[in-house]
């Protein structure tokens, strides 16, 4: 399964998946785009000898010809499957339309708790003594598609986003990686009777 990481970051996600799927089990990371040309995520590629490319929105008519230029360009390196690694921009309909069920994501949070931007900083005003992270697949919405994967960790006593952060790490390295493997596998499909329903085949 050819799989396309769109990254804006630091990229440690997709380093996880480059070091835990890339050219293993019919896995192969075929392209990384961000919309940050320097982004470090990037180099993590090009480190890799994956083909990386960058998609600033100043180079683009608007948001819709960057996001074309994206599936086109992803398109061209046959992407079968998109990750969302600390992607930072909402994906147009028409870009999800190329893909469709066909592109997942991870979120910091136990969806549907605390969608969008700062999630655990939004955890951590509401006060909530369990934190986690959802892998998911992406829709229209924000954060709303069928939940793939989610793992929960109990920390009672945090007060700090940047050390919630540090214990939910190891856990999306560990999450996003099953999702694509499972994916790769066919072992993901939707309930007949609850589309929203994912039902893993273990
Ligand atoms: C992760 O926390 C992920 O949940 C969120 O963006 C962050 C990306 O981190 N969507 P990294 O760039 O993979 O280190």
């Amino acid at each position: 399964m050819n799989v396309a990481v769109l990254a804006s970051g630091t990229g440690t996600n997709l380093q996880a998946l480059l070091d835990r799927v890339h050219r293993r089990e019919g896995v192969a990371i075929v392209a990384v785009a961000s919309d940050k040309a320097d982004a470090p995520a990037l180099d993590r590629a090009r480190a890799a000898g994956v083909p990386a490319s960058s998609f600033p929105l100043d180079q683009f008519a608007d948001r819709r010809a960057r996001d074309l230029a994206i599936a086109d360009w992803l398109a061209s390196r046959a992407t079968e499957l998109v990750v969302l690694a600390g992607y930072m921009q909402l994906l147009s309909g028409e870009f999800l339309g190329r893909f469709p069920d066909r592109v997942i994501n991870v979120h910091p949070a136990l969806l549907p708790a605390f969608p969008g931007l700062a999630a655990v900083d939004q955890a951590l005003a509401y006060g909530v003594k369990v934190f986690g992270v959802t892998v998911h697949f992406v829709d229209g919405g924000v954060d709303s598609g069928p939940v793939i994967l989610q793992r929960a960790i109990e920390l009672p006593d945090a007060r700090d986003a940047g050390e919630v952060l540090e214990r939910l790490h190891p856990i999306e390295h560990e999450l996003l990686p099953e999702a694509v493997r499972l994916i790769a596998r066919g072992a993901v499909s939707f309930d007949p009777a609850n589309a929203r329903r994912v039902v893993i085949e273990r």
